[in-house]
C-alpha cells in the first residue's frame, strides 16, 4: 500500500512502486450512461461538446430492449444508451438515478483473467466474461460491480477490428458538427456516501491493485460553509484515475452530500477530459451553449503570478483571457495546469464534466478547491441544497 501523503507535490513515478499487476490496464475503454432518451443525449453530445457519430444498436440492428448510441472524440468514446420497454433494468437505473454513468469500461489483454483476479478478490459480478462474436471478429467482456451501482466491465478487444463491439452497426450521419480538441478521460471522480470513502479506497487497492497517490482531507477542501474529503486512486502506470469523494460536516450542505441525495446514492460525480488548448476548446464549448461554473473574484487571477512562481515564465496564456472565460490556475513542483468545470449536465444536480490542459503538474487543482467550491454553493444556494 502507497504512504499517504497531504501534498500535491508527488510524481507519478511513485505509483508504480505500491501498484500490483494482477490487473495490467491498458487504458479506458468506453463509458457507458444509462439516459431517458439516448438519441437526444446524443445529439447534446454531439452539437455542444463536439463528439463524432461512431456506433450504433437498436431495434435496426435485431436489438429489442434497448438502444445505444456511440460517440467519439479523438480517445473518448461515450455510449449512450436507453431502454425499450417499460420492465428493462436500464429503465429502472434511470428512474431512481437520473441520467448517469453506468459504466466505466476499462481496455485490457485479458477480461477473463481480470474477472478472475478481482472477483477472488472480493469484488461482486456484474458480468461473467461472456465472448461476442461478428464478422469483425471476436470481444471478451466482464464485469464487477464498484460503488453504487456503478460497474467496471473490462473489455478485451485485440480480436476485433469493427467499429465498436460486436452487435454494432457504424453510425452514418448527415449531422457532424466539428470537434472542440477533446482528447482523454485524465480522471474520473466517484462520490461515495458519509464515512464510505475509506471503504472504497481499500476497496481499489484490494481489488483491483490501485494506490492511494493523493489525499485531501477536509481541512483541505473546504469553504466557510461546506467540506469535502477526497482521496485519489491509482492503478500502476498511472492511466487511469479515480478520486473517491466523500462529504464532510460544515456549518452548511456538503456539495457531495447534495449529490448523494439527488442521484439517491453514490455514482460518477465527474469527468475530466484533457484537452491541449483549453482555451480554444472553452470558447468553443461557450459558443455551442455548455454552461460552465461562475470566475472566481479578480483578486483570484491577480494573485496567478505570485501562485505560480517559477512556472510563470513558461505560461503561454494571457491571464486575462482565462478570466474572461473563467478559466482556473493551479501549480505543483513539476507544472501548472489549467481547469474550468461544467455546471451539472442532466436536471439533477449531479454529473457534471471538467475540462483540464496539464503543463507539467500531476495534481487535481488543490489549489481551486476553494475558489471552485464557493462557486458551487453559489449554484447550491439558487437550487435551495446548500
Ligand atoms: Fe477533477
Amino acid at each position: 500500500m502507497a504512504k499517504e501523503v497531504k501534498s500535491v507535490e508527488y510524481g507519478l513515478e511513485k505509483i508504480f512502486e505500491g501498484a500490483q499487476d494482477f490487473l495490467p490496464l491498458l487504458g479506458t475503454d468506453y463509458v457507458e450512461f444509462y439516459v431517458g432518451n439516448a438519441k437526444q443525449a446524443a445529439h447534446y453530445y454531439k452539437t455542444a461538446f463536439g463528439f463524432q457519430s461512431c456506433a450504433y444498436s437498436g431495434l435496426e440492428t435485431g436489438v429489442r430492449d434497448k438502444v445505444s448510441y456511440v460517440l467519439k472524440q479523438d480517445k473518448i468514446r461515450l455510449v449512450l444508451t436507453t431502454a425499450l420497454n417499460s420492465t428493462s433494468p436500464i429503465g429502472e437505473h434511470v428512474k431512481k438515478h437520473g441520467d448517469g454513468v453506468k459504466v466505466i469500461a476499462l481496455w485490457v489483454d485479458d477480461a477473463k483473467s481480470a474477472w478472475e483476479e478481482t472477483t477472488k478478490r472480493g469484488a461482486k459480478s456484474f458480468m461473467e466474461p461472456t465472448l461476442e462474436r461478428d464478422e469483425n471478429g471476436e470481444v471478451v467482456r466482464a464485469g464487477i460491480y464498484t460503488y453504487g451501482e456503478t460497474v467496471h466491465i473490462f473489455v478485451e478487444r485485440k480480436n476485433y477490428k469493427g467499429v465498436f463491439l460486436p452487435g454494432f452497426t457504424e453510425w452514418i450521419c448527415d449531422y457532424n458538427p466539428s470537434p472542440v480538441g477533446l482528447k482523454y478521460i485524465d480522471h474520473m471522480v466517484g462520490n461515495v456516501g458519509w464515512g464510505e470513502m475509506n471503504t472504497w479506497v481499500k476497496w481499489y487497492e484490494s481489488v483491483m491493485g490501485f494506490v492511494n497517490f493523493l489525499s485531501f482531507d477536509d481541512k483541505t477542501i473546504h469553504t466557510e460553509y461546506s467540506a469535502l474529503m477526497s482521496k485519489v486512486m491509482s492503478n500502476g502506470n498511472g492511466r487511469i484515475k479515480f478520486p473517491i469523494n466523500e462529504p464532510a460536516k460544515g456549518k452548511k450542505k456538503s456539495q457531495i452530500e447534495e449529490y448523494i441525495d439527488f442521484y439517491e446514492g453514490g455514482g460518477c460525480q465527474h469527468i475530466a477530459v484533457a484537452t491541449d488548448n483549453i482555451i480554444e476548446t472553452v470558447k468553443q464549448l461557450r459558443a455551442r451553449g455548455v454552461e460552465f461554473l461562475s470566475a472566481p473574484p479578480h483578486t483570484y487571477y491577480q494573485e496567478i503570478p505570485n501562485r505560480l512562481g517559477e512556472h510563470m515564465k513558461m505560461m503561454k496564456e494571457d491571464i486575462a483571457e482565462l478570466e474572461k472565460l473563467a478559466i482556473l490556475v493551479d501549480a505543483d513542483e513539476e507544472g501548472y495546469l489549467l481547469q474550468i468545470f461544467t455546471k451539472p449536465v442532466e436536471d439533477r444536480p449531479t454529473l457534471f464534466y471538467e475540462i483540464i490542459q496539464r503543463m507539467g503538474a500531476k495534481g487535481f487543482g488543490a489549489g481551486n478547491f476553494k475558489a471552485l467550491f464557493e462557486s458551487i454553493e453559489r449554484e447550491q444556494e439558487k437550487r435551495g441544497t446548500l
